[in-house]
């Protein structure tokens, strides 16, 4: 049966309980809205771990559109019934105000590689989101936290994050799951209409093909999609598009 914890102090007891008995304990750190590529991280976190905690916080501080707040998708039961047949341990389902009794007024940030892609296109993205995970490491204490490389820049900042403090948790990177098709699986894939589902699949097949990232931005500027990068970093292509009123990531090692 999976226990879900709500209340932060009595959250910290019962995971301290665990570590302090010697059992290992990992960490699936999500916004819920729940798919295969969420479930993949729970997995490995089941093969490498005794117990499996799994977070379902939808983070105010990282989205700087409050449309896109709001209109991001929630439904705990199901996640919560999801998780279970999972076999995951642990949910802890923490209460907005809770996390940020401090209003947001201390922040982690990172000033360097947090400034290009994903943090040049979304203001204050990074800051949320290592805010919010090193919130969720200190309050978990898990032994592992694993995280997905489709969101690869993210992963990278917050590996750096646990070096740069000395974190206890060890940060562990998971392949990125794909559809039939190829589209990286993403809770906001559930937002394109029929047509723009159809041509998603365009976005990873040009990101993967031959070519310089300006080649393969004009591609997909031409095949449909409103780009806001294409860029190589660190032996991979990472690439943002729109299409419509989603917008995608995703990258591909060369
Ligand atoms: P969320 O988008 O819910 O993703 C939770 C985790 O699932 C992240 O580590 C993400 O990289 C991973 N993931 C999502 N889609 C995946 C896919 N197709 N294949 C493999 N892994 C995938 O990322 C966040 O939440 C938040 O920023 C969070 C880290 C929880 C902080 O709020």
């Amino acid at each position: 049966m999976t226990e879900v914890l709500q209340d932060i102090a009595s959250a910290r007891k019962r995971f301290r309980k665990i570590t302090r008995a010697g059992t290992s304990l990992g960490l699936v750190p999500t916004m819920g809205a729940l798919h295969e590529g969420h479930l993949s991280l729970v997995r490995r976190a089941a093969d490498e771990n005794d117990v499996v905690a799994v977070s379902v916080f939808v983070n105010p501080a990282q989205f700087d559109d409050p449309e896109d707040l709001k209109r991001y998708p929630r439904n705990f039961e199901e996640d919560r019934g999801i998780l279970e047949s999972a076999g995951t341990d642990l949910v802890f389902y923490p209460d907005t105000g809770d996390m940020y009794a401090d209003g947001y007024r201390y922040k982690v940030t990172e000033i360097e590689d947090s400034q290009f892609q994903e943090g040049a296109h979304r203001r204050g993205f990074f800051d949320g989101v290592l805010t919010v995970v090193l919130k969720l490491l200190n309050i978990v204490g898990a032994d592992r936290a694993y995280f997905g490389e489709k969101d690869w820049q993210q992963f990278n900042l917050i590996r750096g994050m646990a070096e740069a403090f000395f974190l206890n948790t060890e940060i562990i990177p998971c392949p990125i799951i794909r559809e039939y098709d190829g589209l990286a699986m993403s809770s906001r894939n559930a937002r394109l209409s029929s047509a723009e589902r159809e041509l998603a699949p365009a976005f990873h097949r040009i990101l993967a093909g031959t070519g310089s990232p300006e080649d393969k931005a004009a591609r997909l500027e031409d095949a449909g999609f409103a780009v806001d990068y294409v860029e190589e970093r660190e032996g991979r292509i990472l690439g943002a598009i729109h299409l419509g009123k989603v917008r995608l990531i995703d990258n591909v090692r060369i």
